[in-house]
């Protein structure tokens, strides 16, 4: 502890420095005015600036101040491009700083484990390198500006369903090297002020109190930052604070801190250990002392909002990915400019461009795509809706849709998912486009026209229509800079090199978590263990539609001269083709001669060229630092394994141009696995495993799925919790789902979303979101009603209850 720190913390009093452990509103940390320590602001977030001038909140239900809205992460990603990364990271920090916010909350940078989770769009990759490395460029660009980044939501936040309650069960070995590897990477090479732990358990406790992960975070790590809870995510402050949680945001009108106070003083809580939680706060106000308007004059800093703007675009255009364009003599696009087109569908009038939300940005600029189109140099021909994105069945926009295009040369539809479909709180039903927008395309087809069809949305979707169309473009997220972007990349003035930081299965079905996934209650087993994403398709060399790692050019690459060592590869790229390009270069490893269940292959390194048409250079890409590791379960270290790998070297995780081998020097180790006890992860067959297997891998019985309605409502049961069970509890269940089914009725599926996020509230929040007005002793009351019991039950019983459970 910094001695300035010291002398502050003997001057306060225990009510003090328990007053510094919660927030004093939604979005402000709490000072202490007599001795000079002023509040932090800690806002959204991770793609754009969302702070709150009015009502807080989030959700993102209401508005904030006009923020550039960037690309979200799961497009910046598809760049592959750390130093773009940093560019928007900068651009954050200058906006915050301009607002005088302390702490942006982001990036995220949970790894996809399904293409259904809620907040896939919020977060990179389902590759931990990748998405450890953009992470990491975008917390040096925040922090440039002396705001601090928040790394969140540390960890294993897979899906939305339960979010607040639900216990990830994870093998050792798939924590480290698939959902930590990520914000390993981010904490050692970004070096984040601040990281947010999710709202999930992880192997049985909550994550802000889960001493392993806190360990891992410092003592492995390094982190010297501040740990936050995120918002209403504290459980047991008092295990927080012991397990190296600082600060719980928002405020709960001081009823944690009390709980503080009185830990201190009957002894379960060393007053050291505040004492380091406060020193944590202190040296977070000093880091972030440039962008705290308390102690820095902020008047000068006048974001450049044009130049932000810009770079959206840019962003936006590095973020699209080509995935099709044929056919190959004579390939669609780009197109002629003067091109006339007949553009269709809802997103191509009112483009979606972000997710929704906590990250929910308000743009300085909205741009339509219909106008980003003409501006680009195409004649367009005119615009029909096609379909409604929150209506059903509409025949005639579809009729007049299809009689637009007969008008025109070319027709683009714009299709995807819908503002309902992508949000935090709540995951994907399934993996489809809505079913009208797939009959706009049929009868396009039908009647004889070939659409050129761009993809809105974050996530993966089922495209059954892949092969009966020569185009399509993945526009993703693209933020406020989105529709100029892709109409930028239609008519060649940008040349895409997009490529996807996912992979794009066929159909929902044959992901390998899909047969439990979002189905269970209290425990969600992460039982593919390591097989995420294409380590689990290479493995049992499934079919995909399109592979990690893919994404298309106007121009051709090719590859030449793969020298390997044991630092990396060096590999010579030539554009071939007629016009100046960027090539993705993506590095694999493949494992050794093993007695142990390993992926085929993982990506190790990549680097983006560009290059002239006809233009030659030699591309060198170190290997990442776990490249030839894995992590041992028996000794709790990464190993580095000897042997001879293969480095495979490509333009996708399934178009390898070159290979090479290299001897790595290391230890000679097995880790134990016996294959007739894990045949299935030895197969990578694990998709619908069982439970059996899973246990043998995880070295324990995983808890239970589904909650044990016969044990009584608690403290820490959610809202979910009542719905199915008889009495009160099933009747006050039955009304906030009822209430949701209403919304979705009606047409608001965005506020039934919201439904959602009560629905997995824990009834401990009650009381401290509230601020205290709804009191500890009336959830006591309620808790008893809910339990059949009288009101006035004591509180006792109720938590009694609770260590039932
Ligand atoms: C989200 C966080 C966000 C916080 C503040 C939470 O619901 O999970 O990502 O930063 O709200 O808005």
């Amino acid at each position: 502890m910094k001695d300035a720190h010291r002398k502050l913390i003997d001057q306060m009093t225990l009510e003090e420095k328990a007053s510094l452990m919660s927030g004093a509103n939604f979005w402000n940390s709490k000072g202490i005015d007599r001795l000079g320590i002023p509040s932090m602001m800690l806002t959204d977030g991770p793609h754009g600036l969302r702070k709150q001038g009015g009502s807080a909140d989030h959700l993102g239900l209401n508005q904030s101040l006009p923020a550039t809205c960037f690309p979200t992460a799961a497009t910046l990603a598809n760049s592959w491009d750390p130093h773009l990364g940093y560019e928007v990271g900068q651009a954050l920090g200058v906006e915050a700083k301009a607002e005088g916010v302390s702490v942006l909350l982001g990036p995220g940078l949970n790894i996809k484990r399904n293409p259904l989770a809620g907040r896939n769009f919020e977060y990179f990759s389902e590759d931990p390198l990748l998405a450890g490395k953009m992470a990491a460029a975008l917390i040096r660009g925040i922090q440039s500006e002396g705001v601090g980044a928040s790394m969140k939501h540390y960890a294993v936040n897979s899906q939305e369903k339960h979010r607040m309650s639900i216990d990830e069960v994870v093998d050792e070995r798939a924590l480290h090297e698939t959902y930590l590897e990520g914000f390993r990477i981010a904490v050692q090479e970004g070096n984040p002020y601040t990281v947010m732990s999710s709202y999930n358990k992880v192997n049985g406790d909550y994550t802000n109190e889960n001493q392993p992960l806190m360990d891992i975070l410092r003592n492995e790590w390094g982190f010297d930052g501040l740990v936050v809870t995120d918002w209403g995510g504290n459980n047991d402050r008092v295990a927080g604070l012991l397990a190296g949680n600082a600060l719980e945001m928002p405020s709960t009108g001081g009823i944690t801190d009390a709980e503080i106070v009185v830990a201190v003083q009957d002894g379960s809580l060393d007053e050291a250990v505040l004492d380091a939680r406060v020193a944590e706060v202190l040296e977070l106000i000093d880091r972030t002392a440039a962008a705290n308007p308390a102690l820095a004059d902020l008047s000068d800093v006048n974001p450049d909002f044009d130049g932000h703007h810009d770079l959206a675009v840019r962003a936006a255009e590095e973020g699209v990915v080509l995935l099709k364009n044929g056919p190959a003599q004579n390939p669609t696009l780009p197109l002629r400019r003067g091109s006339c087109v007949a553009v269709i569908g809802d997103f191509a009038d009112d483009l979606r461009i972000q997710g929704a939300g906590s990250s929910r940005v308000n743009p300085t600029r909205t741009e339509s795509p219909l106008d980003a189109l003409s501006a680009a140099g195409l004649n367009v021909a005119g615009f029909a809706q096609g379909f409604k994105r929150h209506g059903g069945r509409s025949d005639a926009l579809r009729k007049q849709a299809v009689e637009l295009a007969s008008r025109a040369e070319t027709t683009i539809v714009f299709i995807g998912l819908d503002e309902s479909l992508e949000a935090e709180a709540a995951d994907r039903p399934h993996m489809r486009i809505p079913r009208e927008q797939l009959r706009l395309l049929h009868d396009l087809l039908a009647a004889g026209h070939k659409p050129i069809v761009i993809l809105v949305g974050g996530s993966p979707m089922e495209l059954p229509f892949a092969d009966h169309v020569d185009a399509i473009l993945a526009g993703y997220l693209p933020g406020q800079g989105g529709a100029s972007a892709i109409a930028n990349v239609l008519v060649g003035a940008v040349n895409p090199s997009g490529k996807l930081a996912e992979t794009y299965p066929v159909v929902y079905e044959d992901v390998p978590s899909a047969p439990t996934y979002g189905n269970t209650e209290a425990a969600s087993y992460h039982d593919e263990s390591i097989y995420i994403g294409y380590r689990y398709f290479d493995k049992v060399g499934g079919r995909v539609r399109f592979p990690f790692g893919h994404g298309l050019s106007y121009t051709t690459f090719e590859y030449s001269n793969l020298q390997v060592d044991a630092e990396g590869v060096s590999v010579t790229v030539t554009n071939t083709g007629t016009r100046p390009g960027t090539e993705v270069v993506q590095v694999y490893i493949g494992p050794p001669e093993t007695t142990d269940f390993v992926a085929p292959q993982q990506l190790a390194g990549f680097a983006r060229v560009t290059l002239e048409a006809g233009e030659s250079a030699s591309v060198r890409i170190d290997f990442s630092e776990h490249a030839f590791s894995v992590f041992d379960v028996n000794t709790g270290k990464w190993r580095q394994r000897k042997g001879r790998y293969t480095a495979l070297v490509g333009a996708s995780s399934r178009d390898i141009r070159l290979e090479g081998t290299v001897n790595v020097d290391g230890e000679e180790f097995d880790l134990n696995y016996d294959r007739d006890v894990l045949p299935r992860y030895f197969s990578g067959e694990v998709k619908g495993i069982g439970t059996s297997e899973f246990a043998h891998l995880l070295g324990r019985t995983p808890p239970p799925e589904f909650w044990d309605r016969s044990l009584p409502i608690t403290r820490d049961s959610i809202l979910a919790q009542l719905v199915g069970r008889g009495g009160i509890a099933g009747l006050c269940g039955g009304a906030i789902t009822g209430i949701g089914s209403i919304l979705h009725a009606v047409g608001k599926p965005m506020l039934a979303n919201n439904m959602n996020f009560a629905l997995d509230m824990p009834l401990r929040t009650l009381p401290r979101l509230s601020g205290g007005a709804f009191s500890e002793s009336a959830l006591d009351d309620l808790i008893n009603v809910l339990n059949g019991r009288l009101p006035k039950g004591n509180r006792a019983a109720s938590k009694e209850a609770g260590k039932t459970e």
